[in-house]
């Protein structure tokens, strides 16, 4: 006897999503809302975060965060958590339609080894092709703030790991390589201002948002 089969409907990609910015820019004060935002509209939603995301990449997370190395390590294992994080998670989830919003991704890496530590752009672009050679972030959120606000804001919250003892300078490095990578990708990205109070960030978020949502739900209806 032939089964009855139930007919689901085909399912889009997820989309994906990045927070950006130096440390104390003001991202991580609506990376839950925004995510809840979403589950509001009904969609599957997961958060995470670089580096991170995975057990491995959680244990090199602690490692980056408090042990010095060599920029070229750092910028490595920055890539191998990355790797480890896309093909265990933000893959597998985009491909069942979830949706991914991640603190971080590889801007940063092109922000802070790039320009923090001077590494340049081709051997990053190198890792980058290596590792995620057909995937970018649908929208990445900057936000950015002057980076003595920034400093100050990171100062007086908690203490420091490796990266945010850095001196002002190493900041104004990482700010400019983020506003580099958005002035070269407009459509990407979306800029944030980070002294903005939370209402005006959130009602701009909104606005992308449903811009997003609205994108997402004309690929579902052509999807196969
Ligand atoms: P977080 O404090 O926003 O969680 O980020 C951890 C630190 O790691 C932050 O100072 C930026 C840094 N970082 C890099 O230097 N390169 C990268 O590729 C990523 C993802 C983070």
């Amino acid at each position: 006897m032939t089964q009855p089969h139930t007919q689901t409907a085909p399912q889009a990609r997820g989309l994906f999503i990045t927070l950006e910015g130096v440390d104390g820019a003001g991202k991580s004060t609506h990376i839950s809302w925004l995510a809840d935002q979403l589950r509001n509209r009904q969609l599957s939603v997961l958060t995470t975060r670089e580096p991170g995301g995975t057990d491995l990449g959680e244990q090199l997370r602690t490692m980056l965060l408090h042990h010095a190395m060599h920029p070229d390590t750092e910028t490595l294992l920055m890539f191998a958590a990355r790797n480890e994080h896309l093909r265990s998670c933000i893959e597998p989830a985009l491909t069942k339609g979830t949706w991914v919003v991640c603190d971080r991704f590889t801007d940063a890496t092109y922000a802070y080894q790039g320009g923090g530590r001077a590494l340049g752009k081709n051997r990053i672009g190198v890792l980058e092709q290596w590792v995620h050679p057909a995937l970018q972030p649908d929208c990445t959120f900057l936000f950015d703030v002057d980076v003595d606000i920034a400093r100050q804001r990171v100062l007086d919250g908690r203490t420091p790991d490796r990266f945010e003892h850095e001196q002002a300078a190493f900041f104004q490095q990482v700010r400019a390589a983020y506003l580099d990578r958005a002035q070269n990708d407009p459509q990407r990205f979306c800029i944030i201002d980070g002294k903005a109070s939370i209402t005006d960030v959130r009602a701009k978020l909104t606005r992308q948002l449903d811009q997003l949502v609205q994108r997402h739900s004309n690929l579902q209806d052509h999807a196969p």
